[in-house]
């Protein structure tokens, strides 16, 4: 009922609000650079679309939802779980958690040049992880897990680096990675984990 006097109202509006638009002087040069701004808008969205939904860039938590109250009680973030692991199709995968103040476990060996993916998860606040000369920067939102793919380019002791206020001692919040050389990387005897629920 209400519905064609509303919408003959919003369409004069519309209208009214182009003629006004059009009235408006706007200075040959100026038009120009809107126009500039404009394009450079349109190429930075363009850019962000073909990555988000060809190359398959999204942000690092892929909204994957964990109970950090309950991680040692959990399959796949288990203490005995942590570090890395291989998975059946020889994957690398290394699954750590931070918490005040340090990342655990401690220390980890990894191989050079090769893909990794690391998955981090929070057991109290919200932290962050950094790790110089690599893509590697996330938040790790508690109840979330962060999962990052990278590759170190060359052997060496890695900094990991905590780089969100997370309480008084989060400047000493910091672990390391020794990464070795392709060829003399062995992969730690463990069980894999098979994956599953987080949140049993
Ligand atoms: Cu953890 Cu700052």
């Amino acid at each position: 009922m209400q519905t064609e006097p509303s919408k003959q109202k919003y369409e004069q509006c519309l209208r009214d609000f182009l003629t006004q638009l059009q009235a408006i002087h706007i200075d040959q040069l100026e038009r120009k650079w809107i126009t500039l701004s404009l394009l450079v808008i349109g190429l930075f969205v363009g850019i962000i679309t073909i990555d988000a939904f060809f190359h398959g860039v999204n942000p690092p938590s892929k909204v994957e939802t964990i109970d950090s109250a309950s991680l040692h009680l959990n399959k796949e973030f288990a203490e005995d779980n942590l570090g890395v692991q291989v998975d059946d199709k020889g994957a690398i995968i290394i699954r750590m958690v931070a918490g005040r103040y340090s990342f655990f476990p401690k220390h980890i060996d990894v191989p050079a040049e090769t893909p990794l993916t690391f998955r981090w998860v929070s057991m109290d606040v919200l932290h962050g992880v950094h790790i110089p000369m690599t893509n590697m920067s996330t938040m790790i939102v508690p109840g979330y897990v962060a999962e990052i793919n990278t590759t170190f380019p060359k052997p060496g002791e890695y900094p990991v680096l905590c780089n969100e206020f997370c309480g008084l001692g989060h400047n000493h919040m910091w672990s390391n990675i020794s990464v070795i050389a392709k060829e003399d990387w062995t992969a730690p005897v463990k069980s894999p984990v098979k994956g599953g629920s987080n949140n049993e």
